[in-house]
């Protein structure tokens, strides 16, 4: 009997499989000649033609075949490696890549290893010893393979602090993109006024530290965000990933769900496995209860059943750390033991007034370069004008008026004016319609508010009898 590995191994780490065995030889499709490891490799005088399974079959002691996997493990490929298991050859054959999937009928015959990504402790360590150690390369550097940080080092070798930060995590986007994952854009803007999802941001780093691993704190499984359209919950996902500087893997029902019988497993499937191997990173489901609303959990079909029963297993069971941002509209349109799973739901509701200031000055900010200096009752009057305005409503009635400041020769200049004029426009959406605001408040109750208590100067003591009509 031989004794064969199937090795599942980025090509980055070979090199650390090679110390790790008995001056093994080597060969991959761009080699002439079999190569010997010794501290280096070098070319032996034994020339593969194109058979290497066959050829090396005298050779006594530890082999490694690269490459050879690549293509996936067809018929004759199989039938070679249970032949060499079979001929008692004095050797251990390690056939090594970076994916492949193992036919079942080989399972017998070979042994199968894949190589472990490194603990938080051990990457903390190697930033250490180049000199490169900061809390934001070590979080955008968890996820990586020691040898491929390494190459990436050398990439950069010339950046420092956050500016590798932010090189290493677009390294690791574009690793993601390769696989056909939707990795989503950057934020158009800062998410203004949502100063506990800002703390629940804190916690996340602080929990990502190797600290947190020694003291036996389990990672977060992640959050639900509840709210009406428009107020920022996408916003807030997309720059959490950018301020933590961790992918955000996008996972849309429409694309999973398929009308080919188990695909839509399979593609559910190979989104949790991508998450799981892209950790640390945030998982996002955007508007999640628009695949909800029509399915029925009570009934024992249907693929929607079947996915979302996957997804609550795997929010069980999943070790890496992902964290799942799950936006929706509506609480009451998912399922009780799906928002069990999370650590936390959160309601994001229309911004008060200190949280309205703050959306203008990050718009305005946008399109005029700075922040006009108005006078605080010009900024009063602006923020009573847009009350029950949604973020989305407040950004987009800017836009416009910067395209008319600059249609009118006044590029960069918005006055009051402009923002008041843009007001009168539209109809605010929660104004148009009170009553699905006041619904899903009533339905979100019990839920953290992302925003704390108006602090600001700009708050307006409501009328008791206007805060009770509109349910807050
Ligand atoms: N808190 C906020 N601060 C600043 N701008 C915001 C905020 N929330 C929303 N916006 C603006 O509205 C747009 C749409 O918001 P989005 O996050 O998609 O809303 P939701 O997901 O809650 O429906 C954002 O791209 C941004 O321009
Ligand atoms: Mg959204």
């Amino acid at each position: 009997m031989t004794n064969i590995v199937l090795y599942q191994i980025p090509s980055s780490e070979i090199e650390f499989l090679f110390h790790g065995l008995n001056h093994p030889y080597y060969w991959n499709p761009a080699h002439s000649h079999l190569m010997r490891w010794d501290l280096r490799l070098t070319t032996t005088d034994m020339a593969i033609a194109s058979d290497p399974l066959t050829e090396i079959a005298d050779l006594p002691g530890d082999i490694i075949l690269d490459g050879l996997l690549d293509d996936g493990i067809h018929s004759k490929l199989c039938h070679q490696i249970v032949n060499a298991f079979r001929e008692q050859r004095n050797q251990t054959l390690y056939l090594v890549g970076d994916r492949f999937d193992c036919p079942h009928k080989l399972f017998p015959f070979v042994n199968i290893k894949q190589w472990q990504l490194p603990d938080s402790v051990t990457i903390a360590n190697f930033l250490k010893q180049k000199n490169v150690y900061c809390d934001a390369v070590y979080r955008a550097a968890l996820g990586l393979y020691i040898g491929e940080l390494n190459n990436v080092l050398q990439m950069y070798a010339s950046f420092q602090g956050e500016g590798l930060a932010s090189a290493i995590a677009d390294y690791k986007i574009r690793k993601l993109q390769g696989r056909g994952i939707t990795v989503v854009p950057q934020p158009d803007c800062h998410a203004a006024g949502l100063d506990v999802l800002d703390g629940i941001l804190a916690e996340i780093t602080d929990l990502l530290k190797p600290e947190a691993e020694i003291a036996g704190l389990q990672f977060p499984r992640g959050t639900i965000l509840i709210g009406p359209p428009g107020t920022g919950k996408s916003l807030f996902a997309k720059s959490a990933a950018s301020r933590l500087g961790l992918p955000l893997l996008c996972a849309d029902w429409a694309g999973l769900i398929s009308p080919i019988p188990g695909e839509s497993v399979a593609n559910l499937r190979a989104l949790l496995e991508s998450a799981e191997a892209s950790a640390p990173c945030l998982l996002f489901w955007d508007d999640y209860d628009k695949a909800f609303a029509s399915a029925d959990l009570s009934k024992d079909t249907g693929e929607e059943k079947k996915l979302a029963g996957m997804l609550l297993t795997w929010l069980q069971d999943r070790t890496p750390p992902v964290y799942t941002i799950v936006t929706l509209n509506r609480i009451n349109q998912i399922p009780p033991e799906l928002k069990r799973r999370f650590d936390r739901t959160i309601f994001v509701d229309l911004p008060h007034e200190g949280a309205r200031h703050d959306i203008f000055g990050i718009h305005l900010l946008k399109y005029c370069g700075a922040i006009p200096n108005w006078s605080d009752r010009d900024w009063k009057i602006l923020i009573s004008e847009y009350g029950e305005c949604t973020p989305d409503e407040i950004g987009k009635a800017v836009y416009l008026a910067a395209v008319r400041s600059y249609r009118q020769g006044r590029t960069r200049q918005i006055t009051i004016d402009d923002l008041l004029y843009q007001r009168k426009q539209f109809t605010p959406a929660n104004i148009a319609n009170p009553a699905q605001i006041q619904s899903i408040r009533n339905n979100s109750k019990f839920a953290l508010k992302a925003s704390s208590d108006d602090r600001s100067k700009w708050r307006v003591e409501p009328d008791p009898i206007f805060k009770t009509m509109l349910g807050r």
